[in-house]
Order: structure tokens, then C-alpha cells, then sequence
């Protein structure tokens, strides 16, 4: 037997974070988020099951992955597999379309794609419900990558927790603008930053019990169009994220000064009249969220910032597309 199917999903920028988890073991997020899917961040992967191969292979980029991300695309193929009730090995190579370094990681869009790919080749009839919960199950914000437009991913106790869509990607003509402020790998990966901040941070508590009514603003202010309503609730749920981050022991701090010079940026622009609202990921770059009116004004504005090394634009995409080749 060989079956090939390719799939392409998006990145996504959340505007309430999800950071800390409820249960390890079944990667169920602590706290409820919303997002938005970006073009044209995209991630494309083909996955081909065929008897004759050994072993699962994963290439990345043209180039063999670590150890540790074969070992979760490994636990992704045996979870459908035995679905499938196929033994099969697979070859998997994924290829980021990110302009050069785009700030923005691409474990959600890579493992979404994954989970529509592996899905389709192995002969699954795969509902986008059950590819969002494969994905959350790898990497929780992979999730919200499966629908196009805005998404958001509740929380639950279930292994089939999934994300759901919330309005299209031309609901709304935002623009999310990227600072980017460095090169190179984040230096605490968001997997262990997230288990150090639950344990030993003094605001986890609170961040758990806040995120559900900021997240549920978040959502109407999204519904609503209301650029207004939703500059302060984003920047507080990322402000929030970080201080928790900040507050674990050891502590974790993802700024640079350039991000600072970043977000000091946006907050001129703010009080020049501009509707614009950073966050920040697990890692030093801020993202500017504003209206497409506004987007030449805010990219100059941040380009022009002391260390920001460039900018990249992206705007609301669509969900996941996927193929499958004739066998
Ligand atoms: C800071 O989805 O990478 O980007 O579930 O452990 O794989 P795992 O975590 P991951 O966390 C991303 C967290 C975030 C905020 C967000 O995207 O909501």
C-alpha cells in the first residue's frame, strides 16, 4: 500500500492567550482563546504511508527534523493509524511558506497541516471537529489553525476537546503587523514555560480565573467590529500571559529591548489616535493589530523602531485545504 495526501493550514495570532494547560497528559488547555488564522503564513505538508518504508521519517524545511519533533509527529501518525487500522510507516515533509522569518511560529500551522494530511492519507473521512482535536492533542493552539477567519478553542475535560470557528476570514479586514526583533530560536520553549508558570507562579490563580470573561469580551468585541472595545482586552490578555511568565521561578522573560521600544511604539500611535493593540507570543517579536485603514501608518511607524529588524504583514486566511492523490 502507498497513499500520499498534502495539506496546507495557516499560522494564527491569538488575541486571548491561551498559556497553561488543565491536564498534561491530554494537552487540555487551562484557559479558553480566540484567534485569527493568517495569510499568508502557510505550511504546507505531504504525508505518504507506504509499506515499504522502516520507519516514520520527518523532513522539515528540505532538512531531517530533531529527534524530539519526529517523536510528536511519531505520536500524531500512531494515533491514526490505529484509527485507520493500518500498520504503515510514513515519510513526512513539511515546507514553511513564511516570508523569511515571519516572528510567528509555525507549530501550529505544521501540526495542523499534519493532522488534515495524515488523516486523508491514511483513508480517514476526518470531520474538521475531529483534525482540530488531532491537532490540539500535539500542540494546543494547532487547534484554531483547522478554520479559516476567527476561531476559538474552549476549554474542557474531553480528549475530544476541539476549536471552533467564530466568523470568516472577511468578517473583518484586520491587519496583524510583525516586528520582528531577533533571530533565532525563543530560548524557553512555550511547553515547559507553561508547567513552570503553573507551578510555581504567584498570579496563576488569577490568570485562570480572569481569562474566561476577558476571552468571552474578546469574542463580542470580535462579533461586533468594535476596534475600540477590543485594543484593551487584547493587550490585557498578553500583558497578563507575560506577567504570569514573568513571575514563575524561574522566571521567564521573553521581551528584548526592541520589544519594549515595540510596544512603546504602539502605545504613541494609540495616543495620536491610531485603534492598535500589540501582543507577544512566546518570544521577543510584538504584533500590531489594526485596522487595514490604518496598516502603512502602523508597519512605517514600527519599522522606523530601534532594533526591529523588519516587518511582515498578514491579514485574516482561510482554513485548512487538503488533497488527496490517486492512488
Ligand atoms: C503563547 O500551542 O505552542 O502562542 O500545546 O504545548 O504545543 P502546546 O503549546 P502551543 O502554545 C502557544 C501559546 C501562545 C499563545 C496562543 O497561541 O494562544
Amino acid at each position: 500500500m502507498k497513499r500520499a495526501a498534502t495539506a496546507r493550514a495557516r499560522a494564527n495570532i491569538a488575541l486571548a492567550k491561551y498559556w497553561g494547560k488543565r491536564d498534561d497528559a491530554l494537552n487540555l488547555p487551562a484557559v479558553p482563546s480566540v484567534s485569527i488564522t493568517l495569510d499568508p503564513l502557510v505550511t504546507e505538508t505531504r504525508v505518504v504511508f507506504d509499506d515499504a518504508l522502516e520507519s516514520d521519517t520527518f523532513e522539515l524545511d528540505g532538512a531531517p527534523a530533531q529527534a524530539g519533533e519526529l517523536a510528536r509527529v511519531v505520536r500524531l501518525l500512531d494515533e491514526v493509524r490505529s484509527l485507520a487500522g493500518i500498520g504503515a510507516r510514513a515519510s513526512v515533509s513539511s515546507v514553511n511558506h513564511f516570508p523569511t522569518a515571519a516572528g510567528l511560529a509555525s507549530s501550529a500551522s505544521g501540526f495542523a497541516a499534519l493532522a488534515g494530511a495524515a488523516s486523508a492519507a491514511a483513508g480517514l473521512d476526518a470531520s474538521a471537529g475531529e483534525l482540530s482535536a488531532r491537532a490540539r492533542r500535539a500542540s494546543a493552539s494547532a487547534a484554531r489553525s483547522i478554520y479559516g477567519g476567527f476561531a476559538e478553542l474552549p476549554v474542557g475535560d474531553s480528549d475530544g476537546l476541539a476549536a471552533r470557528p467564530i466568523a470568516p476570514a472577511d468578517h473583518w479586514d484586520l491587519r496583524v503587523v510583525v516586528a520582528v526583533t531577533a533571530e533565532g530560536r525563543k530560548p524557553v520553549g512555550s511547553r515547559s514555560a507553561m508547567t513552570v508558570s503553573r507551578e510555581t507562579s504567584v498570579y496563576w490563580d488569577a490568570w485562570v480565573a480572569a481569562a474566561p470573561s476577558l476571552t468571552l469580551q474578546i469574542r463580542e468585541a470580535l462579533l461586533a467590529r468594535d476596534m475600540a472595545r477590543l485594543v484593551p482586552l487584547v493587550e490585557q490578555s498578553f500583558f497578563a500571559m507575560h506577567a504570569v511568565a514573568m513571575s514563575a521561578s524561574p522566571s521567564i522573560l521573553y521581551w528584548q529591548p526592541a520589544s519594549v521600544a515595540a510596544l512603546a511604539t504602539v502605545r504613541r500611535l494609540r495616543d495620536e489616535g491610531v485603534l492598535v493593540c500589540p501582543t507577544m507570543d512566546a518570544g521577543p517579536h510584538v504584533k500590531a493589530i489594526c485596522l487595514s485603514a490604518d496598516v502603512e501608518r502602523v508597519e512605517r511607524a514600527l519599522a522606523e523602531t530601534e532594533g526591529v529588524l523588519r516587518t511582515v504583514v498578514a491579514q485574516p486566511g482561510p482554513g485548512i485545504e487538503i488533497e488527496v492523490e490517486p492512488s
